[in-house]
């Protein structure tokens, strides 16, 4: 897998507040990565940098199969996070003024429009004014439009969160079959868009990257076992075990055990182990050595949402 763009110390402030702070990661070609984080990040401000658009403070981004002295603009398509259409404008004339803005001839814009508007499926709504469309339609237009100079990269930010369910629908099905014809970056704050669409997660945080990786890596390498234990409510006994249990977790008493995290709440205990086996064994010990009056066991492993909750937390 060949690399596409490296982004080395990237790093942007706004007078004495550092948005970026000297960010490293790689985008190989023909992956789809996600730009994962909460809002206020440094989501956009990395990707107006690495489309050229905002200069950075410190750092670098390169693309190798850029000729030299050739503007990188002409590699990347780019949808940004509040595209502004003019509504008098049809689908057609914006998609051909989009082309004409990155070189494209006259008669090359027109087919190569006529064919995105096709591939997005706007074909039939080319004519019409864009202040008809839908958020869907619109964020479809903004794709061909993108896409209508055959960039080596798709940037998009947050492509899917303004939009309503059906337009989610509708965008993320075209996203899934475009991800498969290019290589694709795109910033999302919703982990579960991340999991729909991408291979690779950068996860930022504070302009700073947390996490980063394949998500099927990330999956494994962070799977943790976890046990929810149910008490009987009302039951005095359980909840003086739980409450004592949890202490000595946090003292750090057991901390060669089974167990590396435990929490109450309400009558409800979460453990996070260690290994499963030793925690269905030790926990069940615990349990009848103590006639813990319980009403649920439950075991399982934690999710990306636990893992990414983590990480940007707090
Ligand atoms: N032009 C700007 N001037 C000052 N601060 C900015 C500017 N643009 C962004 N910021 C700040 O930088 C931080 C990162 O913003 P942004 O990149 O928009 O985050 P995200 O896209 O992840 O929500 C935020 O705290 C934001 O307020
Ligand atoms: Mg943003």
């Amino acid at each position: 897998m060949a690399e596409l763009m490296q982004v080395k110390g990237l790093t942007k402030s706004f007078g004495t507040m550092q948005a970026v702070k000297s960010i490293d990661f790689s985008i190989q070609e023909g992956r789809c990565v996600a730009l994962l984080g909460p809002n206020g990040a440094g989501k956009t401000t990395t990707i107006r940098m690495l489309t050229g658009l905002l200069a950075p403070t410190a750092g670098e981004v390169r693309f190798h199969s850029l000729p030299p002295g050739e503007d990188r603009r002409s590699l990347i398509g780019y949808l940004p996070q509040t595209p502004a259409f003019h509504n008098w404008m049809s689908g057609m004339e914006y998609v051909v003024y989009a082309g004409r803005l990155c070189g494209l001839g006259a008669s090359d814009a027109k087919k190569r429009a006529t064919e995105m508007l096709e591939r997005v499926g706007l074909a039939d709504a080319a004519k019409r004014k864009l202040g008809g469309y839908s958020g869907g339609m619109k964020q479809r237009l903004g794709l061909a439009q993108a896409l209508v100079h055959q960039p080596k990269l798709l940037v998009m930010d947050e492509p899917v969160s303004a939009l309503d369910p059906l337009g989610r629908r509708e965008v993320l099905r075209l996203l899934k079959e475009l991800k498969s014809e290019t290589t694709v970056l795109f910033s999302t704050h919703v982990l579960h868009d991340a999991e729909e669409l991408c291979d690779d997660v950068v996860i930022i945080r504070a302009g700073e990257v947390a996490l980063q990786g394949s998500l099927t890596s990330i999956r494994s390498q962070h799977r943790r076992p976890v046990i929810e234990l149910k008490l009987e409510e009302g039951d005095p006994r359980g909840m003086a075990w739980a409450r004592a249990f949890v202490e000595k977790s946090l003292s750090g008493e057991m901390r060669d055990s089974w167990l590396s995290e435990a929490e109450l709440r309400d009558s409800r205990l979460y453990l996070t182990a260690v290994h499963m086996d030793e925690a269905r064994q030790g926990l069940m010990e615990e349990l009848a050595r103590h006639a813990i009056p319980f009403s649920r066991l439950e075991i399982g492993y934690s999710s990306l949402e636990d893992l990414f909750m983590k990480v940007v937390g707090e």
